[in-house]
């Protein structure tokens, strides 16, 4: 058996579980690869912290020139996470002909460019299928199963951490920190969770998606980004009364050639497919012209699943054989150069909640204003009794309309002497 010695970047949440299955997993994925595979070293920061698996003395180290000099490592696994310093260490590492796999969607959806160009001259590969719904296979998906097809459309449950947050306040009443401090503790959470509340990592994610399914580059601040820390149980049960629950999707749509991309909590039917992915689990739900609709399903984030993708990006290099100087082809996104629609212009439907005096025309005012900018409202929801600000909550839910008019609507709403708080607005799909 031929054996091959590789390296982590980083030992945590993810670093612990490429470990925990090389070692568990040794025999099936010696078949597999045709390789028996050898962690030679692991860069961490701290060499005496209590780490939940076995590492032989000598293999971790806190200097990366232990790993940069060792032309006998072929593979360098980067596990540690933001831009610096893991974007010198794997360019360092390509200059070394060195392959890489890396979880690090951020680094992608930031320096993608220029990485692929550095693995193409120099000949080595660079696999990322960890950096987007963990264990599931999505990117290998898109780029090797759906070729045939034009996507359409992509709706996509891609972070763990916000999905079992908003589980936890439908399901178990459970408080926004509680929950987002549970995702802390099972590893789900990026090291700064601002990272998964505010959309940030799902809009990294939608990036490297779009840039794949649409074959173009995407510039990440064309991404629209909301998180999901205004939304309220109070929302959660307003969803409920109209048959819809809120998950954070990645949504991209292709205009006849024009992307509009956003990131945010939306509000959906509660018999759509999606609806029914809880906890840290993500989905994506794809429209192709060829196949139609497709969903890809399973745990999105987590030290086992996340290991499970990284394991098998290694496999991937050993099985072209690790030794040949023959990249894959680099991330397909030169092939069209599409344009990314203002969000202002995006259509849907939303919800609006508005906290009002409890006084006579407070609604008539309202729906006043919304008509002047010819929005239709579909629903609307009043309670007579008084909430936390003293006030009555006004619930409404619009017919398709597009941003840039509520927007304007809503500001001239907030003017009135009688609207206490506009206290949320969410997007509503419907999927038609
Ligand atoms: P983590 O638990 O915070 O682990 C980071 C590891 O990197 C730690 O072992 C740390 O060393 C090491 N490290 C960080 N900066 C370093 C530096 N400057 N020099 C040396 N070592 C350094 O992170 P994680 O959750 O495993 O995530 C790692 C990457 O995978 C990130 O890009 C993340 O976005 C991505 N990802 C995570 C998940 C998930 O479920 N967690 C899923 C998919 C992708 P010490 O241990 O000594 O502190
Ligand atoms: N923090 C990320 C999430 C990890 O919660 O989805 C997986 O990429």
């Amino acid at each position: 058996m031929k054996k091959v010695r590789i390296a982590l970047l980083g030992l945590g949440n993810v670093g612990i579980g490429v470990c925990i299955i090389l070692y568990s997993n040794r025999k099936e994925i010696m078949k597999r690869s045709g390789y028996e595979v050898e962690i030679a070293k692991i860069l961490v920061r701290d060499k005496n912290k209590d780490r939940d698996v076995y590492i032989p003395d000598g293999v971790l180290t806190t200097d990366f020139n232990d790993i940069l000099n060792d032309d006998s490592i072929k593979v360098v696994v980067e596990v540690m996470g933001g831009i610096q310093p893991s974007k010198d260490y794997i360019l360092k590492c390509m200059d070394k002909k060195k392959h890489i796999v890396t979880a690090n969607k951020m680094l992608l959806a930031t320096n993608g460019d220029e990485l692929f160009q550095k693995a193409e001259s120099n000949g080595v590969m660079l696999q990322y299928e960890a950096s987007v719904a963990g264990g599931i296979p999505i990117i290998n998906g898109i780029e090797e199963s759906l070729t045939a097809n034009k996507i359409k459309e992509l709706y996509g449950i891609v972070n763990g951490t916000t999905n079992y947050i908003l589980t936890k306040m439908q399901l178990d009443k459970m408080d926004f920190d509680t929950a987002l401090k549970q995702a802390q503790e099972k590893g789900y959470a990026e090291a700064d969770p601002t990272s998964d509340i505010e959309g940030f990592d799902a809009q990294y994610k939608l990036a490297i998606l779009s840039s794949l399914a649409f074959g173009t580059k995407i510039n990440i601040d064309n991404v629209y980004r909301e998180g999901i820390t205004k939304i309220s149980s109070i929302d959660i049960k307003y969803a409920k009364k109209f048959n819809m629950v809120v998950k954070m999707l990645a949504i991209a749509k292709d205009h006849f050639g024009r992307l509009e991309l956003r990131v945010h909590p939306t509000m959906i039917p509660n018999d759509h497919p999606l609806a029914n992915v809880y906890d840290s689990f993500n989905a994506i739900f794809i429209k192709g012209n060829a196949v139609g609709d497709l969903m890809f399903y399973g745990r999105g984030a987590g030290s086992l699943p996340t290991g499970s993708a990284v394991v098998s990006d290694i496999i991937a290099i050993l099985r072209k054989n690790v030794d040949s100087q023959s990249s894959l082809p680099a991330l397909k996104n030169n092939l069209w150069d599409r344009k990314i629609d203002d969000i202002g212009k995006s259509k849907g439907k939303f919800y609006i909640r508005i906290t009002v005096e409890d006084q006579s025309g407070a609604l008539g005012k309202i729906t006043t204003i919304f008509g002047k900018y010819s929005i239709s409202i579909r629903s609307v929801i009043q309670k007579g009794e008084k909430n936390s600000k003293g006030g009555v909550n006004i619930v409404l839910i619009t017919h398709n309309t597009c941003k840039e008019k509520i927007d304007c609507a809503v500001k001239e709403i907030n003017n009135l002497e009688s609207v206490i708080a506009i206290n949320n607005i969410i997007r509503i799909e419907d999927f038609k």
